[in-house]
């Protein structure tokens, strides 16, 4: 295909720039045809009848599923491949410990070579997108090249794509170039396979120039590049860079029956739970809690000199397993229609399930890997990390201002793991550099359940070990300089560390969780109104006894004080541990971390 042709497609409105590009990577990768996408329903319609009519989606039955498909995966791409992710930055240090990395030209030049040809027999799919409002000033902007038409489905999801974000792009706007390629060029008539891809993967990121290359992989993050790598990896350099922060963390609004909404940023690590707390239905009479985003928040300190956030994706891109009438009734109704399912298994009468969906099992299903399956089969019918795709304004519980181009006020962040023991219920920092503290130290636990002994932890600060696109004690720094600009405005939010996930000597878990997590939040905000008092403990300060109602959420007495029971050996221990990958971090730890590290272990 000639450069000439190419332009011959670009609409109008498209920059030269992207023009250009696009032009050199369909040289590179030599597709059969480029169509660049306006986002139209008409467009989303063609690719889903083109999608069913080449087998990579299965139509639902609309009766019970209206506009809904199910796509499964070739079994090896089921899933993120950190170990195949790699933060290409100019220096070595400035990746980290905790990143993949390689010499950004040694890997440019393996790139060549694999996108060579790659998309041969394919069509070459442009893909505008905004990742946020579109307009809005905390929005950015991107272009994805891709030759998987699944992947556009759920970029068209995922984010604003198409003709609208495309027009933002003048010469002079920044845009983040992302390459995708699921690496299986097809020979002159050779028949295609449902789920194409590649056994060699690469998922790299070149933070300076901001841009990604993906290779391999269909499957969600490797190569809907809008969102891990664009919306958490190249931001967090981007952010570094401007004044923002890129955050894996969920945002909620609750309103109190006052009539008082405050607005909640949250880290927890990949599944635990992001998407049932950001769609919680509280148990206590009069709250609200609305949605505002489920997996990845941008805040920017605003012109009020408040920390104000928006979700920069448009939809959901969660895990099915665990989510069900009991577990997340708001979830499981807005995916009744317009969803894209990935590896769950087929109901015989052309509706989906997975674990965990309803108490029991259908007698028959169709498994992720298209056999036959029933309740005494072994494995599980869906892939225990099957998605649903979902618009964001499919979501009953998605508050008005979820896309307000400003952005809302942030009142309170949480950090939370799955801790079997040692970190409390809820614990409120005493400053910022305390909460920074928390984040930096955030671990799950990989638990010995039956027993409830302490099992292995796995740092994962912030909630960002595998997003992160800059070295994670820079991103720490980062963090604290941000909280100085807010402190200095004097509206920096409070920080709390919470864990829903503790268990007593008899393995049990002591706090019910899920909707009764509300109460928790409830004393959150009010601390944030200064409304309750809190007394001091070494993880930081908790509630004075009464302020939250555990009796009304069916916890004893003797179970809630284990909540917040401290064991100064086991906390000794875990305060080495933190030594250790505090050396491992090397020498730029901030001496802030370092401080509020000291201070924990004097207060043991
Ligand atoms: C996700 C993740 O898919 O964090 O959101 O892994
Ligand atoms: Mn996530």
């Amino acid at each position: 295909m000639t450069a000439s042709t190419i332009t011959r497609h670009a609409p109008e409105a498209a920059d030269s720039r992207i023009v250009a590009w696009v032009d050199s990577i369909a040289e590179l990768t030599q597709p059969d045809n480029i169509v660049w996408c306006d986002g139209s329903a008409e467009e989303k319609q063609r690719m889903l009848d083109e999608s069913v009519e080449a087998g990579t989606l299965i139509k639902l039955n609309p009766e019970k599923r209206p506009n809904s498909y199910l796509a499964r995966s070739h079994p090896s791409d089921v899933a993120r491949v950190e170990a195949r992710t790699f933060i290409c930055s100019e220096n070595e240090d400035d990746a980290g410990p905790t990143n993949n990395w390689a010499p950004p030209a040694e890997m440019r030049e393996t790139l060549d070579g694999l996108f060579e040809g790659a998309m041969r027999g394919r069509t070459m799919y442009v893909v505008p997108f905004s990742m946020g409002p579109v307009g809005s000033p905390l929005a950015r902007l991107g272009v994805q090249v891709t030759d998987s038409q699944y992947v556009v489905l759920n970029m068209g999801i995922m984010t604003r794509m198409g003709a609208a974000a495309l027009a933002q792009i003048g010469p002079d706007t920044e845009w983040v170039p992302a390459v995708h390629s699921v690496g299986a060029p097809l020979q002159p008539g050779e028949e295609d396979v449902a789920w194409p891809c590649n056994d060699t993967k690469y998922i790299v990121h070149y933070p300076e120039s901001r841009q990604i290359w993906s290779y391999g992989s269909a499957y969600g993050g490797n190569a809907i590049l809008a969102k891990k790598a664009f919306a958490l990896r190249i931001a967090s350099k981007i952010g570094e860079d401007e004044g923002w922060l890129a955050a894996h963390m969920l945002l909620l609004k609750a309103t109190n029956p006052a009539g008082r909404a405050f607005h909640v940023a949250a880290a927890f690590p990949s599944a635990c739970g992001k998407t049932n707390f950001a769609m919680l239905r509280p148990t206590i009479p009069g709250w609200k809690v609305e949605t505002i985003g489920d997996d990845i928040a941008w805040l920017a300190p605003g012109p009020d000199g408040r920390l104000r956030a928006i979700n920069p994706e448009a939809g959901f891109f969660g895990v099915a397993p665990g989510t069900g009438y009991s577990t997340n009734p708001t979830a499981i109704e807005m995916c009744e229609q317009d969803t894209i399912f990935t590896n769950v298994a087929l109901t015989d009468d052309g509706d989906v399930w997975w674990e965990g969906l309803t108490d029991e099992a259908p007698a028959h299903l169709t498994d992720w890997l298209g056999r036959d399956w029933t309740p005494d089969s072994e494995d599980p019918a869906a892939h225990p990390n099957s998605r649903f795709t979902v618009a964001a304004a499919s979501c009953d519980t998605i508050a008005d201002s979820w896309d307000d181009p400003a952005g809302v006020p942030i009142d309170a962040i949480m950090f939370g793991g799955r801790r079997a023991t040692n970190v409390p219920l809820v614990a409120q920092a005493r400053n910022w550099e305390h909460g920074i503290y928390m984040g930096a130290t955030l671990a799950s636990e990989r638990t010995a359940a039956a027993e409830g002994t302490l099992g292995e932890l796995r740092r994962d600060p912030f909630a960002m070990l595998p997003f992160s696109g800059t070295h994670m004690a820079d991103h720490w720094q980062h963090w604290l300089n941000v909280g100085e600009k807010l402190q200095q405005s004097g509206v920096a939010p409070e920080i709390f560390t919470v864990n829903w996930f503790r268990r007593g000597d008899d393995g049990r878990f002591m706090w019910p969780g899920f909707t009764e997590n509300a109460r928790v939040l409830k004393w959150i905000t009010e601390r944030v109104e200064g409304r309750t008092d809190a007394v001091e403990s070494p993880f930081g300060l908790v509630p004075v006894e009464g302020a939250i109602d555990y009796a009304e959420a069916g916890v004893s007495p003797e179970d809630w004080e284990a909540l917040f029971e401290i064991d100064a050996d086991a906390l000794s221990a875990e305060a080495d541990d933190a030594d250790v990958f505090f050396a491992r971090m090397g020498p730029k730890v901030p001496e802030a971390v370092l401080a509020q590290h000291e201070k924990f272990r004097s207060r043991l």
